[in-house]
């Protein structure tokens, strides 16, 4: 049996060789194309080595011929090319065949395998539920095949599907594998760590039916909200404080400063999605020292602007010091004064005003209270 796979090993290497001398007069005819009279030389040289040696050379040239051709726009037969070699027991090894050639010249084949992979990320943490997916480049980038071979080493951590994309099933770590599939020695992995979901707060306050009224005054503070529908002036401030605004804009421009609304109403849902955002940031602790929660924020009364920039500068300005000597001749305070967060609940803010009317706010200002203490109630949430 031996005797005869040798024997099949020299006929196929001798019929190899006159076929790559057929092909090495197409070759010669292209210009800037490797010769193949190279490679038949190193068939000679092939001529004592093992079975897989023999078809390892045969593949490279087999290839080689099919590129070669495929740029001079000639097609070969499917079979010219084609040479079995048998090991022992008489198997198939392998069967390498120059392919046929598009005629329109682009070569079905490059023969270049996957060699390494690279990752965008070698670790991700998930929450249960949520997706990741790394991306993954193979190299060399013009390999033939760069298809993926995804697997997770425990499926009740984190599955993964066939386009790589990760998703967390409970808490724990794993390894997420991903293979070249043309040459599985070709791997890369990724550390997945799954973490409990993170539970968003629920703080928006949908129960309130009505407004409240302490003294005659809408009150709206951390522990009075309002109604989420609340909306009395079709989205916008009331004119009556609109125009208390305009005077006092108009007398500080006498004055050389300029005064603007920078946000007047907000909506329920607006302030609600205004919050989160914040808290998304900051987290909800620090969220709640500056931004009102759905509901509490005093910006749904239509009774109250920010203005200017939004921001502690706005105190040292020319503007911001003029509004907080002057405003309340307009009918506002400075509705969180500096120096009195535990009762109000929020942090200084220089540039929100709260509209009052002239003699309640002349009241306030010279009480030196915050509306909270003049008024003598809390501004805490229940929770
Ligand atoms: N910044 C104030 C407290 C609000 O959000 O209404
Ligand atoms: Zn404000």
């Amino acid at each position: 049996m031996k005797k005869y796979n040798t024997i099949a090993c020299i006929v196929s290497v001798v019929l190899l060789m006159s076929t790559l001398s057929a092909c090495s007069q197409i070759s010669n005819n292209l210009d800037g194309e490797e010769s193949l009279e190279t490679q038949d030389t190193t068939i000679g040289q092939e001529d004592t080595t093992t079975t897989q040696d023999i078809q390892a050379s045969i593949t490279t040239i087999s290839t080689d011929v099919t590129t070669t051709v495929s740029n001079n726009l000639t097609v070969l037969d499917e079979s010219s090319t084609s040479s079995v070699v048998t090991d022992d027991d008489s198997s198939t090894l392998s069967t390498t065949t120059a392919s046929a050639i598009p005629v329109d010249g682009i070569a079905s084949s490059s023969g270049s395998v996957v060699q390494s992979i690279s990752l965008s990320k070698t670790s991700v943490t998930i929450e249960v539920g949520e997706s990741d997916m790394p991306i993954v480049t193979m190299y060399p980038t013009d390999a033939d095949d760069k298809s993926e071979i995804w697997n997770t080493s425990n499926p009740q951590i984190a599955t993964v599907d066939d386009k790589g994309n990760i998703t967390g099933i409970s808490e724990g770590s794993c390894t997420v594998t991903v293979t070249a599939k043309a040459n599985t020695s070709v791997y890369a992995e990724i550390s997945v760590t799954v973490v409990a979901k993170q539970e968003t707060q629920q703080n928006t306050d949908d129960t309130v039916t009505e407004p409240t009224y302490i003294d005659g005054i809408l009150i709206v503070n951390k522990t009075y909200a309002l109604p989420s529908d609340y909306n009395p002036y079709d989205g916008d401030i009331a004119p009556e404080v609109q125009e208390a605004f305009n005077t006092m804009e108009q007398d500080a421009r006498a004055e050389g400063l300029t005064l603007y609304i920078s946000s007047g109403f907000r909506s329920y849902d607006y302030q609600a999605g205004l919050y989160e955002r914040y808290a998304q940031r900051d987290g909800y602790d620090k969220a709640d020292t500056y931004s009102a929660r759905a509901g509490h924020s005093e910006h749904q009364t239509g009774l109250c602007f920010d203005l200017n920039t939004i921001d502690d500068s706005f105190a040292d300005t020319a503007e911001g010091k003029w509004v907080a000597e002057n405003c309340y001749k307009y009918g506002f305070i400075v509705r969180y004064p500096e120096g009195k967060e535990d009762k109000t609940g929020y942090q200084y803010e220089p540039w929100h005003l709260r509209y009052l009317g002239v003699e309640l706010a002349t009241k306030v200002y010279n009480s030196g209270l915050c509306l909270e203490e003049y008024l003598g109630i809390t501004s805490e949430y229940a929770d």
